[in-house]
């Protein structure tokens, strides 16, 4: 227990130099801890195992295996961006799974919330697991734990995509981020080359876009929804609103309504925008965003999103809503 409480003298990382001196020193110590064994990462993109993977990068290079999983359920140019920035500009050991039709032909035509994510939270198990096999010599899991996974649910981070794993690939635990608050991870983070956009970029659920492609999903109306959603983004960061709003995204309900285009009729689905601020999203208040900027998504939306004819914002708080429409 007492090796999961954050040393009273440990610093708070507020600056670069102090990022550094935390680097120098974890870097000393995975190098102690690995030697010549290789370590294995299950890589999202999020921030956390991002930095994990530039610190163990920057300590045993390729000893470091990261494993990629492109679920289908990614936002637009997100597995883009970690092949980028991790195999190209870190030279990492990098697996990439494209692993989407895997994903959605098992989650074709089911539409309970909680399935779904059991669905998606397994088949990331057995994903993982299949790479995981067809490797010798790894030794240690790598897992972006951080200190609030500690301090709010026990020793080890329940993280939906490697928890479980069977007695054979049960390696030695790896968490060099786990006395640090969020704040700090970021800080370690910017300090080891991330870019902005990964270091800061907004929570972001483990079952992804499955969550917003509201009831069953389809592979028509989960491309509308990665569209809009990145056209969400857009304007956010035109606006100066990115990093300064909490959570920001689109919904896309299994509902068609009627409109109208170049005078013909149309029957097509709503994107739903939602934009919330929060402490520790246990309660939420809905961000109360300039008239122009919702006419703007509308226009760019409906123009651009196909099989979209309505844009609507959702006004409601937690409670009485989640954050999330499932
Ligand atoms: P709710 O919808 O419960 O969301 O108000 C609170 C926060 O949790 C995120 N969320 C999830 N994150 N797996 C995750 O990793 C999930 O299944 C999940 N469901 C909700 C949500 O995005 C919000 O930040």
């Amino acid at each position: 227990m007492s090796n999961n409480v954050r040393p009273e003298s440990m610093e708070r990382i507020t600056t670069p130099a102090l990022a550094e001196a935390f680097i120098a020193e974890q870097c000393q110590l995975l190098k102690e801890q690995i030697g010549d064994k290789q370590v294995l990462l299950a890589l999202s993109g999020g921030v956390d195992s991002s930095v994990v993977a530039a610190l163990l990068i920057r300590a045993v290079g390729r000893q470091l295996v990261c494993v990629h999983v492109n679920h289908g359920l990614l936002r637009k140019g997100e597995p883009e961006q970690v092949i980028r920035v991790f195999r190209d500009q870190m030279n990492a050991n990098l697996i990439y799974v494209d692993a989407v039709d895997r994903f959605l032909d098992k989650l074709a035509g089911v539409s309970e919330p909680e399935t779904k994510r059991k669905i998606i939270g397994a088949e990331f198990i057995r994903v993982f697991e299949e790479e995981a096999r067809k490797l010798d010599c790894i030794a240690f899991l790598a897992q972006g734990t951080i200190y609030p996974d500690i301090l709010e649910s026990g020793p080890v981070k329940a993280h939906h995509n490697v928890g479980g794993l069977p007695a054979d690939l049960r390696f030695a635990l790896v968490e060099p981020l786990k006395f640090l608050f969020k704040d700090e991870v970021r800080v370690v983070g910017t300090a080891l080359g991330l870019p902005d956009s990964m270091v800061y970029r907004q929570p972001f659920p483990g079952p992804g876009l499955g969550v917003r492609c509201l009831g069953a999903i389809t592979r028509d109306r989960l491309e509308a929804l990665r569209e809009a959603d990145a056209i969400l983004r857009e304007e956010f960061d035109a606006a100066g609103l990115a990093g300064k709003v909490w959570q920001y995204f689109a919904v896309v309900p299994d509902i068609k309504s009627t409109g109208v285009r170049d005078g013909k009729r149309t029957f097509d689905w709503p994107v739903i925008l939602r934009a919330v601020n929060t402490r520790d999203a246990m309660t939420a208040t809905v961000e109360e965003l300039p008239w122009p900027l919702l006419h703007k998504l509308t226009a760019r939306i409906t123009s651009e999103v196909p099989g979209v004819n309505r844009v609507l914002y959702d006004l409601t708080p937690k409670p009485s809503g989640t954050i999330e429409w499932e």
